[in-house]
């Protein structure tokens, strides 16, 4: 039993979001923001992630226009969704193109990154202080004017910046970032390594010979200045994050803040040329847990298709001191089963993939499922099997309960090992009922189209079974003198013998399964099968 730190609250209870974010441009007004949310509610998702830019709410120093959150916060009453709100600050994708223009255009004054070379590059620099007071004093004005205005409670989370480090530069070579390269690395940096006594920091540490004290470059060789490029960064957002929780300090509520991550593990891996250096990319995320006390997740944006890849972020991100959320993921059909993964071996405590309006064909007033393009059908597919079965999480998360089913590559069948029980979750074709009929004599599904889903046992006879693409058979774990007895006949994909109490189709009205159809005969003798639009399906076992 693992104890999950869920996060996101709505009304004082758990919540986890599930939807999309919205593209880079689509938070400037109303019109533009429109197919984000309609878009979220045809994938049956409760939360849209959308900008809030720096430019727009600042656009003079000092002088505020929330216009384009007003929109955003009646939208959101309208569709009935909760919001994250992205804050596009000092950085966006490990550059400053969303800060004011007077900021931009005053160098002198908001500093920018120099490079090796020299040259000052398009970042602005963590060491300026003049340009983190004026991000700080933006966001706690956001803040200010969220805890206000936002009088339904629609925000449920804070991005700060996003994607943050730097691109262009593998560290801030202008003078005030030297002076601090050149200083001893902090005390408390230092105290964290040797509480840990472990992990990718302490190994890069001991590797450059475990020194007590000594510069960035003494205790960490060449990665010295990527490191103290991602302390520098942590500890900039992190006094930001301070100052915006401020606002909601005396509350019930404590407003979460999240920092999200361009991933290391592309390219040729090579800080602030494959990803912003500085970033709390898994080489460095250890500093970013130490040094952020105010925020609430560091958060991977997961585009990693291949499975193995896909998991080793979520084994990085997923940690003791850190709960997986995922705030960016493809749009590609990968992600339609990983996902699974996600919530059910690492836990996942909310899920999205970005530019949600792609979902969508056309700009149209009241779209319906003939609108989903169909390459993003597979995803909507998945994101509604989630969502049907968010109950079933959390509660169920964290206790080992949870099994995904996914179908990697030529895989026929998944062996499922259930307590009591052996699971079978079995890939193609086969008899479905008459809503199905035409997918009845399909033995392949389409090339890309992959069995995935979860199956939740939560006692030993007891299972919920969300998903697509799959049957499930079930039968008792028995000494082998007896199970031979029992007829399974997998391939005449018959359980006929299984011995079911009840199969039920149903959705969950806030915590109780509410029963839709019930299956029997036909319609169970071939397996438990599930598709998306059959939502939760129910199963008692008996001996
Ligand atoms: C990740 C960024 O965080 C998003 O804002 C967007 O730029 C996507 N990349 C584009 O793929």
């Amino acid at each position: 039993m693992k104890t999950i730190k869920r996060v996101f609250t709505v009304n004082g209870k758990p919540f986890f979001p599930l939807g999309g974010q919205a593209r880079n441009s689509s938070g400037y007004n109303a019109l533009e923001a429109e197919t984000a949310f309609q878009a979220v509610k045809l994938l049956h998702g409760n939360t849209l992630e959308i900008p809030v830019y720096w430019e727009q709410i600042e656009p003079e120093e000092g002088q505020f226009d929330f216009a384009s959150v007003d929109a955003l916060l009646e939208s959101a009453r309208r569709y009935g969704l909760k919001l994250v709100l992205l804050w596009f600050g000092t950085w966006k994708n490990g550059n400053m193109e969303y800060a004011p223009a007077w900021v931009k255009t005053n160098p002198q004054r908001f500093k920018r990154v120099i490079s090796a070379s020299r040259q000052d590059i398009w970042v602005l620099s963590s060491h300026c202080q003049a340009t983190f007071e004026a991000d700080r004093s933006a966001f706690v004005a956001l803040c200010r004017y969220l805890k206000q205005n936002d009088t339904e409670h629609a925000i449920i989370a804070l991005q700060i910046e996003n994607e943050p480090g730097i691109l262009g530069s593998d560290r801030d070579y202008g003078p005030e970032a030297q002076a601090i390269f050149e200083a001893h690395v902090p005390q408390e940096l230092l105290i964290k390594m040797k509480e840990a006594g472990t992990g990718s920091v302490y190994n890069l540490w001991q590797a450059a010979g475990g020194l007590e004290s000594g510069n960035w470059t003494a205790l960490f060789g060449a990665e010295g200045g990527e490191l103290m490029t991602a302390w520098s960064i942590a500890t900039y957002i992190d006094r930001i994050a301070e100052a915006g929780k401020a606002i909601w300090q005396n509350e019930t509520f404590d407003m979460p803040m999240y920092i999200n991550v361009w991933l290391g593990e592309g390219g040729w891996r090579v800080p602030g040329e494959s990803y912003p250096s500085g970033g709390a990319v898994s080489k460095v995320l250890d500093i970013y847990c130490w040094c952020t006390p105010h925020i609430d997740l560091i958060a991977p944006d997961i585009y990693i298709a291949d499975s193995k890849g896909y998991e080793a972020a979520c084994a990085s991100y997923a940690r003791e001191d850190n709960s997986l959320f995922v705030p960016e993921s493809g749009p590609q059909g990968a992600n339609a089963w990983n996902l699974f993964r996600a919530i059910a071996d690492y836990n996942a405590i909310g899920y999205a993939f970005f530019a949600v309006e792609h979902v969508l064909g056309q700009d149209i007033s009241t779209p319906d499922d003939s609108y989903i393009r169909p390459e993003t059908r597979m995803l909507v597919e998945s994101f509604r099997c989630v969502a049907a079965a968010i109950p079933l999480l959390l509660q169920y998360q964290g206790t080992g309960k949870i099994h995904a089913v996914v179908q990697e590559e030529a895989m026929g069948a998944q062996h499922l090992d259930l307590d009591g029980y052996i699971g079978m979750a079995q890939f193609g074709g086969g008899h479905l009922d008459w809503r199905h009929w035409q997918q009845r004599n399909i033995t392949d599904p389409p090339s890309n189209e992959r069995g995935r889903g979860l199956v939740v046992q939560i006692s030993r006879h007891e299972f919920y079974v969300v998903g697509a693409k799959f049957r499930l058979f079930l039968r008792p774990k028995l000494p082998s003198e007896q199970a031979l007895h029992i007829s399974y006949a997998r391939e005449h994909q018959l359980t006929r013998l299984a011995h079911y109490v009840l199969v039920d189709e149903g959705h969950f009205d806030e915590e109780n399964f509410v029963i839709d159809r019930r299956r029997n005969g036909d319609e169970t003798d071939f397996g438990v099968w599930v598709e998306s639009d059959v939502g939760v399906v129910h199963i008692v076992m008996c001996d």
